[in-house]
C-alpha cells in the first residue's frame, strides 16, 4: 500500500500496509506462525471478512482504520488478557489528540465510548503453549473514522460524526495510536497490571452504577463495583450475591 512506509512510529513496530485483506488478525496470525517478531503490524484499507468479538462481523469499508499487532510478551494467557485495557487506554489518548473536547469513557472490557456511543473495538486472539504461557497475542483494532454501523448491538458513532471539520486519515490515526500504545505497553511490561488498572478505572463508564451484563444464555443485573486484579468485572448482583465476570457484553441502565 502506498504511503505506509512514511509513517513515524516507534522502532518496536514493523508495519505492513495492504489495500484489502480478509481480516488483519488472520494476516498477522500467518506471519506469527512463520516466526514474525513482536511488534509486527498489518494495516488494511478494507477488510472483506472483518471479525468482531463473540463471533460477530465487523463491517469494514474504506475510510475507517483496521489493523492488528503481533505481541509476544512472556506471560500467562490470563495476564495477556490485561492487554485489552492497555489498548483501550492508548485508543483514548489517541482520540483526545484529535477531538480534545469530546466526552470519552471506557466500557468494559475494551470499547471506547464517545458521548456513550462505541467508536472503536478491540479483538484479542492468542495462542499459548501446553503450560498456559503465551506464544503470541494478536491485538486487532477497528476505529470508526468515517463510517459506523447503524444496526449494531450497541449504539455506535464515528469521529466524523463528532468532528466533521478535521478527522484524521487512517494512516495518521494509526501513527498516533502506535505512538500512544508504546508507553502504555512498556509500563505494563515493567509494572504489570496495577497502574493500567488504575488508569482504566479512572475513565470507566458506569462505575458504581447499575449495569446489565449479557452472557450466553442469561443476562445479569447489578452494580458495577470495580475490575479485579486480573481485569474481571466485579458485579454486585441485585440478589445480593457477588459475581466476577471474565467475558460478556455490558449495557448501562442510563447511558
Ligand atoms: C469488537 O467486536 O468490538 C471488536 C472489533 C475488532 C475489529 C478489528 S478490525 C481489525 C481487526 N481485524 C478483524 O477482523 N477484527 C479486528
Amino acid at each position: 500500500m502506498k504511503g505506509s512506509s512514511s509513517l513515524t512510529t516507534p522502532a518496536f513496530f514493523n508495519l505492513h500496509g495492504k489495500d484489502e485483506v480478509g481480516s488483519t488478525n488472520d494476516e498477522v496470525r500467518l506471519l506469527a506462525e512463520q516466526g514474525a517478531q513482536d511488534g509486527t503490524v498489518v494495516w488494511a484499507l478494507r477488510q472483506s471478512a472483518g471479525r468482531g468479538r463473540q463471533g460477530r462481523t465487523w463491517v469494514s469499508p474504506e475510510g475507517n482504520l483496521y489493523f492488528s499487532i503481533l505481541l509476544r510478551p512472556t506471560v500467562s494467557i490470563a495476564e495477556a488478557a490485561n492487554l485489552s485495557f492497555v489498548a483501550s487506554l492508548a485508543l483514548a489518548d489517541t482520540f483526545r489528540q484529535f477531538a480534545p473536547e469530546i466526552k470519552l469513557s471506557l466500557k468494559w472490557p475494551n470499547d471506547v465510548l464517545i458521548d456513550s456511543k462505541k467508536i472503536s473495538g478491540v479483538l484479542l486472539e492468542s495462542k499459548a503453549n501446553s503450560s498456559g504461557i503465551l506464544e503470541y497475542l494478536i491485538m486487532g483494532i477497528g476505529v470508526n473514522l468515517k463510517h459506523y454501523p447503524d444496526d449494531a448491538r450497541y449504539p455506535a458513532t464515528s469521529l466524523f460524526e463528532k468532528n466533521k471539520e478535521n478527522i484524521p486519515s487512517p494512516s495518521i490515526m494509526l501513527e498516533a495510536f502506535l505512538n500512544s500504545f508504546d508507553p502504555w505497553y512498556k509500563l505494563w511490561n515493567k509494572d504489570g497490571f496495577s497502574s493500567v488498572r488504575t488508569a482504566w478505572l479512572d475513565q470507566a463508564h458506569g462505575l458504581g452504577e447499575k449495569i446489565y451484563v449479557r452472557l450466553p444464555g442469561e443476562t445479569l443485573s447489578g452494580r458495577f463495583i470495580t475490575i479485579d486484579r486480573d481485569g474481571a468485572l466485579d458485579l454486585d448482583l441485585d440478589n445480593g450475591k457477588q459475581r466476577l465476570i471474565t467475558a460478556g457484553d455490558v449495557f448501562f441502565a442510563t447511558s
